[in-house]
């Protein structure tokens, strides 16, 4: 089988995306970030030569040693480069949450389709042995018909001091609630009732704490 040749723009949680890729058996062909000091750090560490680093991830659209592309950029850009990499003829996998409005997933699901290539979006949780599990129990009807499903997702934003994530159209229930909603749609299907989403923010520090019976705060 032909070794799948992979670039990675952005290197922070991209970092991840170089040891999965790597784990793969699949060769990063580049990594790109616009902060050299993220590229210098990432490029050292995995052993990447200078040839394969950039700044600007427009240098990699026509390259034709590049198979696919890892977008781990802010979510604000996912859909600038997502559509770039694809009307380039490359696969993309881009990172959660797919883009921040209808407009922007439904431009990237048409760059998709015009492109011939495929489109991911990173859910990792359906990769998670305890969420794989859940999905083999429905499908193999040891669950029997489903008729309720509810999830929920904790983050503590509070500690979040990227302005990216700070943006309003970032809302909880989108940035990291995606991750909620998506197992409940792989695990259920598509609802035939109604859906309720719901998203409470903590007023202070520590306002989401309860108390435990042992006494400990939880
Ligand atoms: N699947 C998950 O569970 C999961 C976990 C963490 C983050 N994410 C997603 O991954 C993406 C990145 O998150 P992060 O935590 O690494 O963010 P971050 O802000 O820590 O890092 C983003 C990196 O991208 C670089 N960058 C920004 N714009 C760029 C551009 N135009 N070209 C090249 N590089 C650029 C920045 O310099 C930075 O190094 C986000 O979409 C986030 O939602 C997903």
């Amino acid at each position: 089988m032909k070794q799948l040749k992979v670039a990675v723009i952005g290197l922070q949680f991209g970092m991840a995306h170089i040891e999965g890729a790597m784990g793969c058996g699949a060769e990063i062909a580049a990594i790109c970030d616009s902060n050299e000091e993220h590229l210098r750090f990432a490029g050292e560490r995995y052993g990447i030569p200078a040839e394969k680093r950039f700044t600007d991830y427009r240098e990699l659209l026509h390259r034709d040693d590049i198979d696919a592309a890892v977008i781990a950029v802010p979510d604000q850009q996912h859909r600038e480069l997502s559509c770039a990499f694809l009307k380039a003829g490359k696969h993309v996998l881009c990172e959660k949450p797919m883009a921040l409005t209808r407009e922007d997933t439904e431009a990237m699901i048409r760059a998709a389709d015009e492109s011939g290539c495929q489109m991911m979006v990173g859910q990792i949780c359906r990769f998670t042995p305890a969420f794989e599990k859940a999905k083999a129990l429905v499908e193999n009807g040891t669950l029997g018909d489903l008729y309720f499903l509810e999830s929920e997702y904790a983050h503590d934003y509070m500690k979040i001091v990227d302005n990216w994530r700070a943006d309003p159209l970032r809302h909880g229930v989108i940035g990291g609630g995606c991750h909620a909603v998506d197992l409940l749609r792989w695990l259920g299907g598509r609802p035939a009732g109604g859906v309720r989403l719901r998203h409470q923010a903590a007023a202070a520090p520590g306002a989401l704490r309860r108390r435990h019976r042992s006494g400990a705060e939880v």
